[in-house]
């Protein structure tokens, strides 16, 4: 990795696309448009209404366009493709910052094998690997072919197996660990296609936000961190990313987790 000011690696004038308007999601594209670096950027959420009036609200320096998106249907993510690709500023960057941990009574992570159940596994392995796959499938080929780009997926450290001392979370360890595999192929394949393109896999810390709120307990408050916080230090590493990290799992700090 090189030191870089923030964003600074990056061509001026092109496009950047965040997926997921979730607590990161928000703070990275908040982050993007107080920078000059980018002409535009791209919300893709299930609720771009609220996204847009959030962002408005923000007082954002360069133009937003929030645009509807499921990451589980895929006419929805060409249509997608569709948007960024109308736009005359070349897309540099995309990052996934979509996922999921619990939802509702019935989808919570699992503690003991007994817990395991084929439904929750199916829906999480769809948001959380799938989901960023079918981003990689429609939008990655839209990245210039030798400027430098970058596609990132928000991961998680809970991914990692050589990292794994607690076990439990049976769906969401092994979703992410199947993300880092995708990413990992995906940036394999782009070396020859898209040589300038730079894949990476990234954990945000531990982040105040509703995916995080129920499992918070134990966890100390200044390793807490603020989704403006870590969006910050995750745009650092993108930005210092060489093209030899590509297809790297990098935290918050930019040290690499072994997969
Ligand atoms: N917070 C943490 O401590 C932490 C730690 C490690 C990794 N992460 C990862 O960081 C990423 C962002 O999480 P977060 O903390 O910002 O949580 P969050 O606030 O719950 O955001 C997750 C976002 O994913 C979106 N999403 C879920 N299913 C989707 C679908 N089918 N199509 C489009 N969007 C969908 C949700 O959209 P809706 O708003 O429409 O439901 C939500 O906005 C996730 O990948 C998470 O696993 C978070």
């Amino acid at each position: 990795m090189h030191a870089s000011p923030l964003l600074g690696s990056f061509a001026p004038g092109g496009t950047a696309l965040v997926v997921g308007a979730g607590g990161i999601g928000s703070a990275l594209a908040d982050r993007l448009t107080a920078s000059p670096r980018f002409d535009r950027v791209v919300v893709a959420c299930r609720a771009p209404e609220t996204a847009a009036e959030r962002m408005a609200a923000a007082g954002d320096t360069i133009p937003v366009d929030a645009v509807a998106v499921d990451v589980l249907d895929e006419i929805s993510v060409r249509s997608l493709a569709g948007h960024v690709q109308a736009i005359d500023r070349p897309l540099r960057l995309i990052i996934c910052a979509t996922g999921i941990l619990h939802r509702g009574a019935d989808l919570k992570p699992e503690r003991r094998l007994e817990d395991i159940t084929p439904d929750a596994l199916a829906q999480v392995f769809a948001v959380n690997a799938f989901g960023p796959m079918l981003i990689a499938k429609h939008l990655v080929p839209l990245l210039p072919r030798r400027d430098r780009s970058v596609f990132a997926a928000i991961s998680a450290r809970v991914g990692s197996i050589g990292d794994n001392r607690l076990g439990g979370w049976y769906a969401y360890r092994a979703s992410k660990a199947a993300l880092n595999q995708f990413m990992k192929c995906t940036a394999i394949e782009l070396k020859r296609r898209i040589p300038g393109a730079i894949v990476a896999a990234l954990h945000p810390g531990t982040v105040d936000t509703g995916l995080s709120e129920p499992f918070r307990a134990g966890v100390p408050e200044r390793k807490l961190f603020s989704p403006a916080y870590s969006a910050e230090r995750l745009l650092d590493v993108i930005d210092r990313l060489d093209a030899e990290d590509s297809g790297g799992f990098f935290a918050w700090d930019g040290s690499r987790i072994p997969w």
